[in-house]
This record gives C-alpha cells, structure tokens and sequence, in this order.
C-alpha cells in the first residue's frame, strides 16, 4: 500500500470511529451494559489515525486514554452516541462502527432511585436507533464499515448484516467462551460485497493495521 499511496493513504481525509459498551440508565445508580473494552475500537482508531486520517473517536465508558492525535466525543448512552456521530459524520469520507452499542434500553428511566418494595421485578425493554444502519442511509454517507460480534455461524451472520445494512465492509468476529470481549487478542476476517479476507488471529493493534489496509484498499477502488 505505502508504495501505491505513499506512508499515510489517508492523508486529507477524515474518519468517524465509535468504540467501547454504552450504558443505558434504569435510575440514576443503575445501567444495563456489556462487556466491552472498547480496545478494538481505540485500536482502529490508533490506526486511522497512524494512516493519517483526522480522527473522532466516539466512545462509550471505557477505562482507555484517547490515542495520540485522536479527538474524543465521550458518551454515555446509544441515544447521546447517536447524536454525537450525526453531528461528526457530515463530511467524513469513512465510518466505523466498533461500539458494541446496547441493542435495548429501559422503556422508563426512573428519575429517583428505584426501591425493593416488591419480590419480583420485570424490566420493559425498548429497541435502541441502530447508529451504523443509520449512517449508511444517509444521502451522503461515508464509506461504512460494521464489526459483527457472534457466538456462532459467524461468517453468515456476518454477510447478513453486511447486506441488511447495505454496508461496505464488515469485521466478523467471534466471541464469548474466552475469545473477543475485553481481551488484548482477537480472531477476524472481513467481508465485502464480493470478497472476504480471513485476517487470523493477532493482538488488536496488529489486526486493527491490517483492517485499515483492507479499509484503505476497498476505500480507494471505490474512488
Ligand atoms: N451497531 C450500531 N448501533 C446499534 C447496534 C449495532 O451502530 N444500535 C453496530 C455495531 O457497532 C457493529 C454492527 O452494528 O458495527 C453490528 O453490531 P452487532 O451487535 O454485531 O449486530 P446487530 O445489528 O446489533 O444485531 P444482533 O446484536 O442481533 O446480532
Ligand atoms: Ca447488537
């Protein structure tokens, strides 16, 4: 790549990350949320950045300081996430979505703390926005890239949500049982409409270098 684009392929252009769990409140000392470092996320990041791309990193709570020439938006909820990526995403040429947002949120939000009083408690869920999707319909939207978290048949949920979210690239990796969630290591291949890439197994710093270079490739045959 560095011979075709020269050391910093992203030299000009500017990127939109989103990384880390969001917390979504039930009262004002209780969350619901997962088990999300956000270190893939800073990792991408990291890495954009070292391609030379202006930064944003959108980022849930996470005990991770901001990479070096990256500017934080820090959030707390997938609502507040989503209003910080539409007020950054106009104009950026790329998204990634690496934020491992809560797909639901309490219905009510208690304003004072809720008590004991009865044995049994049921919690009444609704569906949160989903930011990627929503950034892929966009008019104008930027090249847009998802991470799909899975359990099992990895690949082919992956490619679903590739083609359900019309994106440009998707990460799959697999997780639980000791693999993915707040670990330093990770397992992915990639995939775009008509190909995929199976990228191993690495530290998330080396596997988020050599997603930028499929990103920068992919980028660059769509221009
Ligand atoms: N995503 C998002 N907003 C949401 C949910 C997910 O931006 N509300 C993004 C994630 O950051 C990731 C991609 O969508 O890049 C896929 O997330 P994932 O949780 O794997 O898939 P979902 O579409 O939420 O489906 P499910 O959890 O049912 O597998
Ligand atoms: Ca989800």
């Amino acid at each position: 790549l560095a011979e075709l684009w020269g050391p910093r392929p992203l030299a000009g252009r500017r990127a939109v990350v989103t990384a880390g769990p969001t917390r979504e409140a039930l009262d004002p000392v209780r969350y619901l949320s997962n088990r999300s470092s956000g270190k893939m996320g800073y990792a991408v990041a990291a890495a954009a950045a070292a391609a030379g791309a202006e930064v944003v990193l959108v980022s849930g709570p996470v005990a991770l300081a901001p990479p070096p020439g990256v500017r934080r938006v820090e959030v707390t909820s997938a609502a507040e996430m989503l209003d910080a990526v539409l007020a950054e995403v106009a104009g950026a040429d790329l998204f990634i979505a690496t934020a491992a947002v809560a797909d639901y949120r309490p219905a009510v939000s208690a304003d004072r703390k809720i008590k004991k009083d009865s044995e049994r408690m049921e919690l009444v869920l609704e569906r949160n926005p989903d930011i990627l999707a929503t950034v892929a319909a966009l008019p104008e939207r930027p090249f847009c890239v998802g991470f799909a978290a899975e359990t099992h048949d990895v690949i082919g949920y992956a490619r679903g949500k590739l083609e359900a979210k019309g994106l440009d690239l998707v990460a799959a990796n697999a997780v639980g049982e000791g693999q993915g969630f707040d670990r330093d290591d990770n397992t992915l291949t990639v995939l775009w409409p008509g190909g995929e890439r199976a990228l191993g197994s690495g530290s998330k710093r080396e596997l988020a270098r050599a997603l930028m270079d499929i990103i920068c490739e992919r980028l660059h045959a769509r221009d």
